[in-house]
């Protein structure tokens, strides 16, 4: 038995990184998994891996609500049903705050913020449809501590951990749990460029890279590593199994104890 037999779940920028992983896990626990992403190539690779019975590649830029209601009207038509979303595509832009051009911060909005209020408010009705189900955003260490040279990336991430407490209230009712996970740094294409292949797509790192990576981050990590994504698909499968049937409307930080304080020795 897995933790998410007969669940059906759209997994948002699934073709590479956490939810790559997210899709990997959640298919490993009997679910069906639509893996939306922008990157077809390998969008397509990963779901031809994890055989068709199970997933389904669809082509879905989470800003724009036209192809929102593509990937809810796919996932129905495959299968049958959706009852769990994991919004988890996003965009990282590196600036300082006087040098960040507004159509860079626009862009970040649009995708990490106006994608997962899109992702929420496509799949709702369907989630209500279902008889209840769940919803996990993915915001960042960043949503809830500063970190420089972050401002539009981490404007996006607090405000999905707003939607999230908003959200939950007024679903609760209707059976729809709605969680946040909020990583530190975590070893995937976005922070690791090794692990980009040519057409964008994952690619094993060498493992001299994922060393630096490690003891770049362990200075101030008090367990002395980077986050793997696999680790942060287990919070994701916790939040959408009944594992957390009682949790609602919360930020879960997974940071190796980042966020824990400051250490001067
Ligand atoms: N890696 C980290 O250290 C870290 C830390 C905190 C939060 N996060 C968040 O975790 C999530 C996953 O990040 P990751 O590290 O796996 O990054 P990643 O860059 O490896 O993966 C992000 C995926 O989102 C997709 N994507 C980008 N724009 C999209 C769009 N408009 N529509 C649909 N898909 C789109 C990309 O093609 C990619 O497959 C992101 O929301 C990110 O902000 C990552």
């Amino acid at each position: 038995m897995g933790k998410l037999d007969g669940r059906v779940v759209i997994v948002t920028g699934a073709a590479r990184g956490q939810g790559e992983q997210e899709a990997r896990l959640f298919v490993a626990e009997g679910a069906r998994v639509v893996v939306g992403d922008v990157l077809d190539g390998p969008g397509e690779a990963l779901a031809k891996d994890l055989g068709e019975e199970w997933a389904r590649f669809v082509h879905l830029d989470v800003s724009r609500e036209d192809e929102w209601s593509g990937a809810v009207a796919a996932a129905k038509s495959t299968f049958g049903k959706v009852d769990g979303l994991v919004n988890n595509a996003g965009i990282l832009r590196f600036n300082e705050l006087v040098s960040t051009p507004l159509e860079e911060f626009q862009q970040v909005v649009q995708v990490n913020q106006v994608g997962a209020f899109l992702g929420m408010k496509a799949v709702t009705p369907e989630l209500e449809a279902a008889g209840g189900g769940t919803i996990v955003n993915t915001a960042s260490y960043t949503a809830l501590t500063g970190m420089a040279f972050l401002t539009s990336y981490a404007a996006t991430k607090a405000a999905i951990v707003g939607m999230t407490r908003v959200a939950s209230m007024e679903l609760a009712g209707k059976g729809i749990r709605v969680n946040a996970m909020c990583p530190g740094a975590v070893d995937t294409p976005m922070t690791n460029p090794d692990r980009v292949a040519a057409d964008g797509g994952p690619k094993a790192a060498d493992e001299t890279g994922s060393a630096a990576l490690d003891e770049f981050y362990g200075k101030v990590i008090p367990m002395g590593r980077i986050g793997r994504p696999e680790e942060v698909a287990r919070l994701a499968l916790f939040l959408s199994c009944e594992d957390s049937s009682y949790i609602t409307g919360q930020p879960f930080v997974i940071d190796g104890g980042w966020m824990a304080g400051v250490s001067v020795f």
